[in-house]
């Protein structure tokens, strides 16, 4: 196998775990399911490796990317805790939350992971298949969404396929995502909020207390989050619950819609339902002859949060392309 053949990717099954770790190790690109999206992963020691996803997702600029561990030890290996770092990790890993933290000396990442940062962001994920590869190839691996640069972030295998296809070497394939949103990134020191996302920030003030925050779009700490970073191609607006004809409706709870991120209002299933409707949405409305594209009300509540920041950036206006 030749990682930078460019041929058509390879697609693997839970049972082909070794299959996988052997491409990463050798220096390939494998997406993978964690409980959050699928990642785009390379061994995060290799800088050639790290360079080839930004190369397949035709990133703007090298943005740092999310390291991922088995386990706090090995997290420690990479950087340093602070207590309160230490009590996130105990209360939320495996899970979805990040967290940026200093780089340890020996730390054998490479720059281009953290694009020169003196801080890296580290993630234990909960998703078997991912804990199982992360075992398997025994070194800390680089992923950030396995979507091309802009685009929804990927939920399914198929989505992966559909975005990157032969731009990545092979991609394990576990199924829907149980969380569908990326996981919530923090600083610890003092606890900040970089990125909403998997986890609720209700349940880490419970840890810290109150949350600062620091999550406005296309800012340093969060070079991934461009405005435009989830968007479908029709025009999207929001908030609306009055459905409109001309409009393809994205429903929830009772505003039934077209399609329905949750039927029953319930946040965590539209969490887990969302990217797959925004990227099913374009194809939806054009077979139903809208050019259009509206969203109900989501309650600002629990991943309801982290649900509106993503559909705002979908809503926001798109660079030229
Ligand atoms: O759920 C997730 O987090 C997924 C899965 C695959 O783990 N990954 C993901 O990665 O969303 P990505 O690359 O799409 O988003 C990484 C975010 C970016 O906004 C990046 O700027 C931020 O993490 N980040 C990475 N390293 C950082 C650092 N040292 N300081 C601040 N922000 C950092
Ligand atoms: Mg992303």
């Amino acid at each position: 196998h030749n990682p930078s053949s460019g041929s058509q990717s390879e697609a693997l099954s839970a049972d082909d775990v070794d299959a996988a770790a052997d491409i990463l190790r050798r220096g390939g690109l494998v997406a993978f399911p964690t409980e959050t999206v699928y990642g785009l992963g390379a061994d995060a020691t290799d800088g050639v490796a790290v360079a080839r996803i930004f190369a397949a997702k035709g990133r703007p600029s090298f943005n740092p990317l999310i390291v991922h561990v088995t386990d706090v030890a090995a997290a420690c290996v990479l950087a340093r805790f602070d207590p309160m770092a230490e009590a996130l990790a105990q209360a939320f890993w495996p899970g979805p939350l990040t967290l940026v933290l200093p780089l340890r000396d020996g730390h054998g990442l490479s720059p281009l992971v953290t694009a020169g940062l003196d801080t890296v962001a580290i993630r234990v994920p909960a998703a078997p298949l991912a804990q199982r590869l992360l075992q398997a190839v025994g070194r800390p691996v680089a992923a950030p969404s396995a979507n091309p640069s802009g685009r929804v972030s990927p939920t399914r295998a198929a989505h992966v396929i559909a975005g990157l296809g032969d731009r990545v070497d092979a991609v394990l394939d576990g199924g829907p995502c149980g969380v569908g949103l990326e996981s919530t990134i923090l600083r610890s020191d003092p606890p900040t909020l970089l990125r909403e996302g998997g986890l609720a920030t209700e349940a880490i003030e419970r840890i810290t207390g109150a949350l600062a925050r620091d999550t406005t779009p296309g800012k340093v700490q969060a070079p991934g989050q461009l405005s435009s970073h989830y968007a479908p191609d029709l025009p999207v607006r929001l908030n609306v619950a009055t459905p409109d004809p001309d409009a393809f409706m994205i429903g929830f709870g009772a505003i039934a819609g077209d399609v329905s991120l949750s039927e029953d209002g319930d946040p965590v299933t539209a969490a887990a339902r969302l990217f797959d409707v925004l990227h099913r949405a374009d194809a939806l409305a054009r077979t139903a002859g809208k050019q259009r594209i509206d969203v109900a009300p989501i309650p600002e509540v629990g991943l309801g949060r982290a649900i509106n920041d993503r559909l705002r950036r979908a809503a926001a206006p798109r660079p030229a392309k």
